[in-house]
């Protein structure tokens, strides 16, 4: 095939990738811990992770030794076979999330399909033969993923233009109101579907007294309670799961991102009392669960609970919000609020948060723009006081950089 040196990576971008991202004027070439490196040598702290996938930053040692001694003994088998890994990464999992089973698969957006017919199944089975019980009440203003479930899912208009008709039956909730959630909630419904906390749409955190109200009603009410953990999970609020908070406990679980630390992987966690509705042939994937993913996410956890990195996450985090809210009070008209938990956090601006981001990027740190002018700060959950410190006054600088 030939070689297209004389072309730029803009050039290539430009005519051979499909224009469905804004990106930033960037080439990363390298990443190391916290850091990554444009072509031009240039360093910057990475406070995006990838969107919060890099849970161990870049090349951690023990997942690059785990991931390479796999490589090179069996890569892929697909799901017609065993491998120990699955089953191991399996094991792991259920420790976190209790009695149950999992299912793996390669993303966020493939979890939530799995979550979503694993809602039309319990659907079905609680509806008996002439039933149609299916709808799914999930937030507005939540992200899901981009496959047409996922997009059915995301209660916002902006993901959704341009794709109708998508799958029938689902509603949105006000966050934090249950009882826009209790009205919505009828005999067809068979599942709450809701981020612990909302990522895409601006760091927005569910409170403790709402998801112990939504696991009442959905008691109640027969429905099943699925918590999307696929940005907020793995660690990065500081707890395995941001809703362990809370003290309750979901029917499943979707997860991706950071469970892999960089190598794609997802998963879907569904409690003992639910396991059976997925039987052979009701559900599958070719790349699920190899034994290389699945040897991405063992070291991940691994190093998780070697080097405490969710206490590190606790024990720091404090610090830095106030930080950023401090460097927040110095600009009261721009910077409307800051929120999130453990190394999650959003910082909501008045206006132009595309311009501060890009005053962050040139000054070294790069951050991640989420929905109503909201910036990301998704550091991976490595990083220390000094980095998160750095982070901090680049903020600042940036803020001050870009007044009016
Ligand atoms: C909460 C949530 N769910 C699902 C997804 C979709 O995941 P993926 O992009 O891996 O398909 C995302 C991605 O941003 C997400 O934040």
């Amino acid at each position: 095939m030939e070689e297209f040196h004389h072309q730029s990576t803009e050039e290539l971008y430009d005519k051979y990738v499909l224009g469905n991202y804004a990106r930033a004027p960037l080439t990363l070439v390298r990443g190391e811990g916290v850091h990554v490196w444009d072509r031009d040598g240039r360093r910057y702290l990475d406070f995006g992770s990838g969107i919060a996938v890099s849970a161990l930053g870049h090349g951690h040692p023990a997942w690059v030794a785990a991931v390479k001694e796999q490589l090179f003994r069996l890569t892929h088998a697909s799901n017609l076979y065993r491998n120990r890994n699955q089953g191991r990464l399996a094991r792991n999992l259920v420790g976190y999330c209790g009695p149950g089973k999992v299912f793996f698969c390669n993303s966020g957006a493939e979890a939530n399909e799995a979550l979503i017919k694993l809602s039309r199944l319990y659907g079905n089975r609680k509806a008996g033969a002439e039933g149609r019980c299916y709808k799914v009440v999930t937030a507005e203003n939540g992200f899901h993923g981009r496959t047409f479930g996922g997009m059915s899912a995301t209660g916002q208009e902006k993901i959704r233009r341009g794709f109708a008709p998508l799958l029938p039956g689902f509603s949105y909730g006000r966050l934090n109101d249950l009882e826009s959630f209790e009205r919505l909630i009828d005999e067809d419904t068979a599942a709450v579907f809701l981020e612990t906390i909302q990522g895409e749409g601006g760091i927005h955190v569910c409170t403790t007294e709402f998801l112990r109200g939504i696991r009442d009603l959905c008691d109640r009410r027969g429905v099943l309670l699925i918590l999307d953990e696929v940005q907020c999970g793995i660690g990065r609020t500081g707890r395995f799961f941001a809703f362990e908070q809370s003290g309750i406990r979901p029917d499943a679980i979707g997860m991706a991102k950071g469970l892999g630390s960089g190598f794609p992987i997802g998963a879907v966690w569904v409690d003992e009392r639910h396991a059976d509705l997925f039987t052979p042939g009701s559900h599958g994937t070719t790349f699920g669960g190899t034994p290389l993913a699945c040897a991405a996410g063992l070291a991940t956890l691994h190093v998780l609970e070697k080097e405490r990195l969710m206490e590190h996450v606790r024990n720091y985090a404090p610090d830095w919000h106030e930080g950023l809210r401090g460097a927040a009070k110095a600009f009261p008209d721009r910077v409307l609020a800051v929120r999130g938990e453990g190394y999650m956090v959003g910082v909501q601006l008045a206006a132009d948060a595309p311009g501060v981001v890009a005053a962050m990027r040139e000054r070294g740190l790069l951050t991640v723009p989420a929905g109503g002018d909201v910036i990301r700060f998704l550091p991976p959950l490595i990083v220390g006081p000094e980095g998160l410190s750095r982070s901090v006054e680049i903020f600042h600088e940036a803020l001050t950089a870009t007044r009016a």
